[in-house]
């Protein structure tokens, strides 16, 4: 049996790329980083297990990763898979848009699924992600106007013990 493991992600700001890269480090096999706005083609056959991740926009998560998943859901399906998004809402909203990122079959399969958190960084943000967040920071003051980070270390470093040890 091979043992190598794929990390899958997109990320616009980084974040995600940043989780990804923390990920990599703590996993055992052999693994890869595949960024999957940039990366079409992958052979996943040389994969016993891939993580797929992205990060929330407006409720939804890159349509790269949806692609990545339904393209390749087949295979997804053969191999020990666990699902990250990163967000900015918790608890019971975060579940739903972790609920609503992937294919329901990829999720009951997945060995692991989990939000780790999210930053914002809205000295880097674009004229309209700005805005949006100084809306959405306004209606009900959910998501801070200023750079923020709520990424959970622990949950990345349970995450990494569920995928090495399955
Ligand atoms: C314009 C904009 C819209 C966002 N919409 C949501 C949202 O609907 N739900 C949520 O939980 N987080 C939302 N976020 C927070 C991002 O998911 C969070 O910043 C994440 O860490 C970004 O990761 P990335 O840098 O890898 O893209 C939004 C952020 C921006 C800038």
């Amino acid at each position: 049996m091979k043992m190598a493991t794929l990390i899958a992600y997109a990320s616009k700001y980084g974040c995600t790329k940043k989780c990804a890269g923390i990920l990599w480090g703590k996993m055992e096999d052999r693994t890869d980083l595949l960024n999957v706005k940039k990366e079409k083609k992958v052979d996943l056959s040389q994969y016993d297990k891939v993580i797929i991740s992205g990060s929330i926009y407006a409720g939804k998560i890159q349509k790269e990763v949806t692609r990545f998943c339904e393209k390749h859901l087949d295979e997804l399906l053969q191999k020990k898979v666990g699902l990250f998004i990163c967000c900015m809402e918790n608890g019971d909203e975060a579940e739903n848009e972790l609920k609503h990122s992937f294919p329901e079959l990829l999720l009951e399969h997945a060995i692991i699924s989990e939000f780790f958190g999210g930053e914002l960084t809205v000295s880097e943000m674009n004229l309209f992600d700005k805005f949006v967040i100084k809306m959405i920071a306004r209606d009900g003051d959910k998501i801070p106007a200023e750079d923020t980070s709520t990424v959970s270390n622990e949950k990345i470093s349970t995450f990494a013990n569920r995928m090495n040890t399955a």
